[in-house]
């Protein structure tokens, strides 16, 4: 919150009014088209400009209000300064559309900005009132006063003045501007009313408003022969807002105390209704008119050229002439200042106002180009105590940072981070792309793996097939077999694996003279024990296969012997019920299978394969190991 100023750009928004009923009377064509769902105008044929905001002729008055005042008023609130001024030739609509005018017989849907403003902002002030009181935290105190100025031929008056008479305009006033430490521009000898309500508010306009010069020229009824600014000042004392700060160090800080801290946001609105360009020979005008448009006209020249040393990009550092009319010098914070701005440029849609019209949206267009420099309102004892508290939450994530080892002073005395930190992070890195390629390479072993058992299974059963054996028992058989050879020689590669990389870490070990006392020294008990499993693991495969292989042969020359004696025709029932009985000790073999250790499974999955090589010698042939290319299996 009391950071430094943000940049933002001065909004623009166009409102067309509708014809009036004189124009529509003399045959006045609309030269105006809104482009439908586009911020866009396009003026005759082919003359278009975009800005933030293009209100056609049927918009009301509460669509203006949402779109171009609603957030600035809830800016006021967070301490912003506001501005909003209304820009066009004679009879545009301004005076209409800030709701200066004051019928007798206005509606409510009729109201302009400014009486809208004041209710917003009353209704703002009563809601915070009591969102504090619902959460029983102090009720926030606030002190709202207004000011009416008008600048007619160059002076400024005071529309407050009850006591000024109609002569006292062509007097000197007293009023004098002034510029404060921070760019700030502040008027003295200008009455400042304090009020209280909504109501009270909008009767002070009223009184200022039916007092400011208007007459009736040419081209409109009851115009505006003065700028008239009304300002708005909110002074503001509430509990400071936590949850700004996200900090969570700050919360504890709070909370541990539970004082309540106290900030005095301020923030000043102008509300701006300026009196229209005119040509003199449109207007009729004459004596007095005629000198006040002059003066008029100078103002807005004044203005327009302040608007093109800003907007314009090229003469940005140049000179920024606000001293050249009293208008400029108090639209200074306004317009390249402390200020959310928005400029609404009013325009007449009929075609002899065209040239009117042109103007002031090539005006509107440069003003668009001013950025502003906008921060927050804050007493000096609240900016401190942020200031503080935002030092003392670095101080202490700094200090953490220390004691956790992530901070440390180098010998040189400079203190940095520490490398293990840098490491840390980027072995974490690593880390996380190897899982991930791991992951990968599991997936795709595991693919494969399903694949290559396909192949051998669908090989066997032509085999079986060929034979006139195959079936779908079988079949599924076989494959389940095939799967766990392929799993349990994927186990076996990886030990392998394993196993080579220990003999490998040993014999690395084993030169290393400085820490294993040299070679031939005494190694850890722990590191010889790797290998030590690792070669009686070998030892016992190696004693279990020898075995195997016994067996093997011993059952071989059996079943030889047997064969001899058994008659050369077996009964299609017979070989039904053998094949039953194979399926049935598969199947128990499966069963006790899940329960077995690795080794077990091993050896029953040779005794399997033993099993049907010897079958092999008597049918046609099938892939004693399904690690062979499909050509060296015959
Ligand atoms: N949006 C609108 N809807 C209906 N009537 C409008 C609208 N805008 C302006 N008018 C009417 O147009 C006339 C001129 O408007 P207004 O006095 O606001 O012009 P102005 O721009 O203030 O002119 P000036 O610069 O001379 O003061 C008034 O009668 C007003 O009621
Ligand atoms: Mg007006």
């Amino acid at each position: 919150m009391s950071g430094g100023p943000d940049e933002s750009s001065v909004r623009v928004a166009l409102r067309i009014r509708p014809q009036l009923a004189k124009e529509k009377i003399e045959g006045c064509h609309i030269c105006t088209y809104v482009m439908p769902g586009e911020p866009q105008l396009v003026l005759g044929k082919d003359k278009a400009f975009t800005y933030d905001h293009v209100f056609d002729m049927d918009t009301q008055q509460e669509s203006i209000y949402t779109h171009c005042t609603e957030s600035l008023i809830e800016g006021c609130f967070e301490g912003y300064n506001a501005t909003i001024f209304a820009y066009g030739q004679t009879g545009s609509g301004k005076t209409y559309t800030m709701g200066t005018g004051f019928d007798v017989n206005i509606e409510e849907d009729e109201l302009g900005i400014i009486p809208r403003a004041i209710n917003h902002l009353f209704r703002g002030v009563e809601e915070r009132r009591q969102a504090a009181t619902e959460q029983g935290k102090p009720v926030p105190e606030f002190k709202i006063n207004a000011q009416f100025l008008e600048l007619y031929n160059e002076e400024v008056l005071d529309l407050f003045d009850s006591t000024r008479d109609i002569e006292a305009r062509k007097q000197r006033s007293n009023v004098k501007i002034h510029e404060d430490a921070n760019g700030g521009i502040y008027t003295v000898g200008v009455t400042t009313r304090t009020v209280t309500s909504a109501a009270e508010m909008i009767q002070c306009l009223k009184l200022g408003a039916l007092s400011r010069t208007t007459a009736s020229t040419q081209m409109n009824a009851q115009s505006s022969r003065s700028h008239a600014i009304f300002t708005i000042h909110l002074c503001q004392v509430r509990v400071c807002s936590l949850d700004n700060d996200d900090n969570v160090t700050d919360n504890r800080l709070a909370n541990s105390s539970e004082i309540n801290e106290f900030e005095t946001l301020t923030a000043k609105f102008h509300f701006v209704d300026l009196a229209g360009s005119e040509r003199l020979k449109r207007t009729g005008a004459t004596g007095d008119r005629a000198k006040e448009g002059i003066s008029i006209n100078c103002g807005l020249l004044a203005l327009g050229n302040v608007i093109s040393a800003l907007g314009d990009r090229s003469k940005r550092s140049s000179h920024v002439p606000y001293r050249d009319s009293k208008l400029t010098r108090l639209l200074q914070d306004s317009l390249g200042g402390n200020s959310q701005t928005v400029m609404i440029a009013c325009v007449s849609p009929s075609d002899r106002d065209f040239m009117e019209t042109l103007n002031t949206l090539k005006y509107a267009n440069r003003a668009r180009n001013i950025k502003n420099k906008v921060m927050v309102n804050q007493d000096k004892a609240s900016q401190q105590i942020s200031t503080l508290r935002t030092e003392i939450a670095r101080l202490q994530m700094e200090l953490m940072e220390y004691k956790t080892g992530k901070r440390m002073v180098g010998e040189d005395g400079m203190e940095g981070i520490n490398d293990l930190v840098h490491e840390n992070s980027m072995l974490q890195t690593e880390n996380n792309n190897l899982r991930v390629r791991v992951k990968a390479m599991q997936e795709t072993i595991d693919a494969q793996r399903a694949r290559l058992t396909q192949i051998l299974t669908d090989q066997a059963n032509q085999v079986l097939a060929k034979a006139g054996e195959g079936s779908e028992e079988i079949g599924n058989m076989i494959q389940n077999y095939i799967k766990e050879i392929e799993e349990l020689r994927a186990k076996l590669l990886e030990s392998e694996a394993v196993n080579e990389s220990l003999r490998k870490s040993l014999s690395r070990a084993s030169t290393r003279p400085s820490l294993y006392g040299g070679p031939g020294g005494s190694f850890s008990p722990a590191l010889l024990a790797p290998e030590k499993e690792a070669s009686d693991v070998i030892e016992m495969a190696k004693k279990s296969l020898e075995k195997l292989k016994k067996k093997e042969r011993k059952k071989k020359k059996r079943v030889l012997s047997k064969r001899k004696c058994r008659t050369t025709t077996t009964s299609e029932a017979t070989r039904r019920q053998r094949r039953a009985a194979t399926t049935k000790r598969a199947r128990t073999r499966m069963e006790r299978r899940r329960t077995l250790t690795w080794w077990e499974t091993r050896r029953l999955t040779i005794l399997t394969l033993t099993n049907w090589r010897r079958k092999k010698t008597s049918r046609p042939t099938w892939p004693t190991s399904p690690a062979r290319s499909p050509s060296s299996r015959s």
